[in-house]
């Protein structure tokens, strides 16, 4: 068993790590204030080649492995989770799906944009009436000659209002129920579609959020992301994808509030001495570091599952799972240590506390995560596919040492 960084993923982690630092940082309290979002650093993140991460070469990617994409991940989180939300949703929810699904045309028309920056994707799952219940589609697609015809509405939507492509997920044929979904990669300047922004939030208030209406849009059938009737699975590979970068980033949360609670509590005095040398404080810390680090575990054995291309959608629940509860753990401790001035918006824990809220929300709750859990231990519902009960893989690993899972990345 191996914990150490290659070469290659040592430096990757101190390239994001130093672009955080020095472009991200010192934005994000006026960002947080603003609310808006800041073209300027989404090309400088772009310029950085940031969006290409994981892509092939081929698609104007750089190819690095999921390792050094979560680490990158926790990274852009540590300093803004508005930003590492544009950088998941491109690379997970867009990139890696049309990776996977899309036909040669689709790959080539647009991996290399969004590895560049020149076009920005979003994922169109969520609706109103179709949260948790993610089968529950309300969206329409009516075929019409070579076209589908799109009506419904799509909420929740991260880049919505700032996106030229959106994956929408729409119901085909709903005598078929989840196997008449389908999934439809629309460009948004495609007449009937329009979006609009929800505001204002709790948290992520730098990160575009929106709503998404699609009145008669026209997409052609070539348009189409998948096979007609694999639309669910499409979304649910999307969320595999997703929920690891949302892991990534909640660890990302929990090393800022480490980072700035240790700073505050070595400085800020109290009857007499520094209150990191309390030990109540300290009880605090350490929690802080172990969840962090057996977050970050969690995060790094699913990425290594990924990069050898292994079926791990209950590795990726569990890091999912405990990074964002454990999120929610750092922020609560963090506004605590810094008593008073945590309930300060002039202090950093306060935005973790509601940037990191989101975290056991989006990209299934916390629920529904424990769900997908629990059934695969019961073996009620194996979480990696047919053929995959929990019983028979090495736990160590997650691997499954007799008999291979499906291989879905
Ligand atoms: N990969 C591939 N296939 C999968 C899969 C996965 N991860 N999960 C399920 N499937 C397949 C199943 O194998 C099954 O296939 P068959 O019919 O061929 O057997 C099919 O999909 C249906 O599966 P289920 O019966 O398990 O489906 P369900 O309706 O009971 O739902 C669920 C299961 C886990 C609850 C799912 O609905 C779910 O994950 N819900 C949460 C949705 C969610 O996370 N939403 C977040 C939206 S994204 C977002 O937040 C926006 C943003 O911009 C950030």
């Amino acid at each position: 068993m191996d914990f150490e960084l290659n070469e290659e993923q040592r430096e990757i982690w101190r390239w994001a790590k130093e672009f955080a630092d020095k472009e991200i940082m010192p934005r994000v309290e006026e960002n947080d204030k603003k609310a808006e979002f800041d073209w300027d650093l989404y090309k400088k993140i772009a310029a950085q080649g940031f969006f290409g991460a994981v892509l092939p070469e081929k698609y104007g990617g750089q190819g690095v492995d999921f390792i050094a994409y979560a680490l990158m991940t926790e990274e852009i989180a540590r300093a803004c989770s508005s930003t590492r939300t544009l950088f998941s949703v491109q690379i997970s929810l867009v990139e890696l799906p049309i990776l996977k699904f899309g036909t040669e045309d689709q790959k080539m028309k647009y991996l290399p944009k969004l590895a560049t920056g020149e076009i920005i994707g979003c994922f169109g799952l969520t609706e109103p009436n179709a949260g948790s219940d993610a089968a529950n589609q309300q969206t329409t697609a009516k075929q019409d000659g070579d076209y589908f015809i799109l009506n419904g509405q799509k909420t929740w939507i991260s880049n919505g209002s700032i996106a030229n492509l959106a994956i929408v997920i729409a119901q085909a044929d709903k005598s078929l129920g989840h196997k008449g979904i389908c999934a439809f990669l629309v460009e948004t300047d495609t007449p009937g579609f329009s979006a609009r922004p929800i505001a204002p939030k709790l948290g992520l208030k730098s990160s575009d959020t929106s709503e998404l209406f699609l009145d008669n849009v026209r997409v052609h059938k070539d348009q189409m992301l998948g096979k007609f009737g694999e639309g669910f699975k499409v979304a649910m590979y999307c969320l595999d994808q997703g929920r690891f970068s949302v892991a990534a980033g909640a660890v990302g949360v929990m090393q800022g509030c480490i980072d700035i609670s240790k700073k505050y509590a070595m400085e800020r005095q109290a009857f007499g001495q520094k209150i990191g040398e309390f030990q109540m404080i300290q009880q605090m810390v350490a929690d802080m570091v172990a969840d962090c680090e057996a977050g970050r575990f969690l995060v790094l054995r699913a990425a290594y599952l990924k990069s050898k291309g292994v079926r791990n959608t209950r590795e990726t629940s569990l890091a999912k799972l405990f990074c964002a509860e454990g999120a929610h753990r750092a922020a609560h401790s963090a506004v605590q240590i810094f008593g008073g001035y945590g309930f300060s918006e002039e202090y950093p824990a306060a935005r973790y506390f509601r940037d990191g809220r989101v975290l056991s929300l989006y990209e299934g709750t916390s629920q529904i995560h424990r769900l997908i859990i629990a059934q695969d231990e019961l073996g009620i519902r194996p979480a990696n596919g047919p053929g995959s009960p929990a019983t028979t893989f090495d736990r160590l690993s997650g691997l499954y040492p007799e008999q291979p899972a499906p291989s879905m990345v």
